[in-house]
């Protein structure tokens, strides 16, 4: 086992630093700069069946389910369809209508996941298009669904997902490029500068994880915590959400994300002094609104780490600790500043000396329902 982990000490910060390469290798030959244009011949839907969409639906659970939140905005910034997320365990008590003109988007790294499988399966029925994500080939998910796009990770031991989970925000980005420009909603020049982002992201996340002795500093000064709340706004609410889900995964401190905006609805109540608030912060059209919120944040005596774009001196004077990643657009930060929250979790659960690869009670994946 030792060898397999080729020197780390857990599986998962393995993963953690192999994403680079995982970024990379979803990415490879997706990617047509000179058209500005994604190739996915994985998807066999015509031209009409795609003028044809009028809803789209992104079925998934745990951390899938968070790159499910990040792709419905994205998706709707890119094309004129409007997109819900539905959790698997939930989506066959939904009565909104699922037949010829819905596609389907199931997001599951294992292919396996009990409820997700079942929620294709309901939705092929009814004659939805169904196009699986997924890190497995030739899994249960796979199989069911019309079109598969592989997320071509290679096997992910941990517990917690972590190389999958930014593979499935890429997939999902290339994904909303390719239904923006066939549905004439993304013009080439715009996909263009979406798709130079995303393919300087293994550069941009090695940058995130060179400074993993930072956020291992971080993490051990706040781990004696019981509390973590995470916010954040628009793309980055659900990586707020996703930050909560890992920490709690494998360090067990209770944690919650929140929409930043949701704060004064119940959340501002856990704040006392010192709690730790991390709110990602990052360059995009909601950050005034972050820096209201982390100055609300502060009032209560919180604790707050920042997650902010390189070049923002502003943010240093508001916050207890500002842990910087690469000025991107604002679609792709996403991926990086999740790659910081997995490092921080990581870290906290080794102070608290959890089990990190094998967290109790949960599994890698549930088969069932
Ligand atoms: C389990 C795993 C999670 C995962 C979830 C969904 O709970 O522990 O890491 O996010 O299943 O799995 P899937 O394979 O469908 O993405």
């Amino acid at each position: 086992e030792a060898a397999e982990k080729s020197g780390y000490e857990h599986f998962m910060l393995k993963e953690i630093h192999e994403q680079p390469k995982s970024l990379k290798d979803v990415l490879s030959g997706r990617i047509n700069e000179l058209t500005g244009d994604v190739e996915l011949p994985e998807i066999k839907l015509t031209q009409e069946q795609i003028n044809d969409i009028r809803r789209i639906v992104i079925v998934a659970c745990g951390t899938s389910y968070h790159a499910g939140l990040a792709g419905k905005y994205v998706l709707e910034m890119l094309t004129d369809v409007p997109v819900s997320v539905e959790i698997g365990s939930e989506f066959r008590y939904s009565s909104s209508r699922t037949d010829h003109h819905t596609l389907i988007i199931a997001l599951s790294q294992s292919g396996e996941t009990a409820d997700t499988a079942a929620s294709v399966k309901d939705a092929v029925k009814k004659g939805a298009y169904v196009i699986a994500v997924t890190n497995t080939v030739g899994s249960t998910i796979a199989r069911e669904s019309q079109s598969t796009i592989y997320m071509r990770c290679g096997p992910e031991i941990g517990v917690a997902a972590t190389k999958t989970f930014t593979s499935q925000l890429a997939v999902m980005y290339l994904l909303s490029i390719y239904l923006g420009r066939r549905r004439n909603t993304l013009n080439a020049y715009n996909a263009m500068k979406l798709l130079s982002d995303l393919k300087n992201l293994p550069r941009d996340a090695q940058a995130v994880l060179d400074q993993s002795e930072a956020i291992a500093s971080y993490a051990k000064i706040f781990s004696r915590a019981n509390l973590f709340l995470f916010v954040g706004r628009h793309l980055n609410y659900p990586v707020a959400l996703e930050g909560a889900l890992k920490l709690k995964e494998i360090s067990y401190i209770f944690s919650e994300g929140f929409a930043a905006g949701e704060l004064k609805h119940g959340p501002l109540a856990l704040l006392t002094t010192g709690v730790p608030v991390i709110a990602i912060t990052t360059k995009s059209p909601t950050y005034e609104k972050m820096i209201s919120n982390i100055k609300e944040i502060k009032a209560r005596d919180a604790s707050v780490i920042a997650i902010a774009s390189e070049g923002d001196e502003a943010i240093s004077q508001l916050v207890d600790v500002v842990i910087r990643v690469p000025d991107v657009g604002e679609i792709v930060s996403p991926i990086l500043s999740s790659i910081v929250l997995q490092l921080f979790a990581y870290h906290v659960a080794v102070c608290t000396g959890c089990p990190i690869d094998k967290p109790r009670n949960l599994a890698k994946s549930v088969t069932v329902e």
